[in-house]
């Protein structure tokens, strides 16, 4: 089982700290544009969180399923109203089964990246395909990696730098791999988080999906489907599965 960095004290926190990402701005788009998918009103969540997506689709009537590593994250989402009508697997979402299939699998705000080798991200799109139904939809949203912003040489590029927050990637470019490193004052004290990430290119996530036997349907550069082009900072992409098996 991958280690999990979203223990009790990140769980606590999350909502808050991840606040702009909860501007009902942000939501909105997100929520149409998956339950537009959501053709039979079955969705799957990988990394379900604290339920900042799921809690609102599961409001339009979408049955969501979430598997997440996080008990602490996951305790989070229990106690929030409408929570009932989402049920949860706690494990590892590249290998985690559930016994239902879906219309659409989704996994948002860059968690992709939280699986830090290229075997588990392709087990990943294996495991999102056996839990599709034939014609169903993978959703991913991700930064594109930002390697243009890094100067030969460079390892370091900082994300946040405020009088009271610090927040850097240190890139492994060899390897793909990238560290984020948060450092804030909290009642005083200096609290510390760093992370693991693998960065992956668009196209390689475009051939994952040819190995779980999916094809590229629409790639976007935000949810509102505003043209994917060299300066896009972010996409948003869809794969699908044929709706019949292929001979
Ligand atoms: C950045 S949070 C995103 C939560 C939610 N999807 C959202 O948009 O707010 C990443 C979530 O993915 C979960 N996670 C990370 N790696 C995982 C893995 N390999 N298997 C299952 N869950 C994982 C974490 O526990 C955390 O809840």
């Amino acid at each position: 089982m991958p280690e999990d960095y979203f223990g009790e004290h990140v769980a606590a926190r999350y909502d808050e700290s991840a606040a702009d990402m909860f501007d009902p701005a942000k939501v909105g788009p997100v929520v149409e544009f998956l339950a537009e998918l959501a053709s039979d009103g079955s969705a799957l969540e990988l990394g379900i969180g604290t339920g900042r997506i799921a809690l609102p689709l599961a409001q339009r009537g979408i049955r969501v399923h979430g598997i997440d590593l996080s008990e602490a994250m996951v305790a989070q989402l229990r106690a929030k109203p409408g929570a009932d009508k989402i049920d949860v697997t706690i494990g590892d979402f590249a290998t985690t089964t559930v016994e239902r299939r879906f219309s659409v699998a989704y996994l948002v705000f860059n968690t992709i990246m939280n699986l830090t080798s290229q075997d588990e991200q392709v087990a990943c799109f294996q495991n999102v395909a056996a839990h599709l139904q034939p014609g169903g939809c993978f959703v991913i949203e991700v930064g594109i990696p930002d390697l243009q912003r890094l100067p030969p040489g460079e390892t370091v590029q900082a994300f946040t730098v405020t009088p009271t927050r610090l927040g850097f990637d240190e890139y492994d470019v060899a390897a793909q791999g990238m560290i984020s490193h948060h450092y804030w004052i909290e009642d005083g004290k200096l609290e510390v988080f760093s992370a693991p990430f693998r960065y992956v290119w668009p196209g390689e996530l475009d051939l994952m999906a040819r190995l779980a036997g999916m094809s590229l349907r629409e790639r976007w550069s935000d949810w509102n489907r505003e043209p994917f082009t060299s300066d896009s900072r972010q996409h948003v992409s869809v794969w699908e599965k044929p709706a019949s098996p292929s001979r």
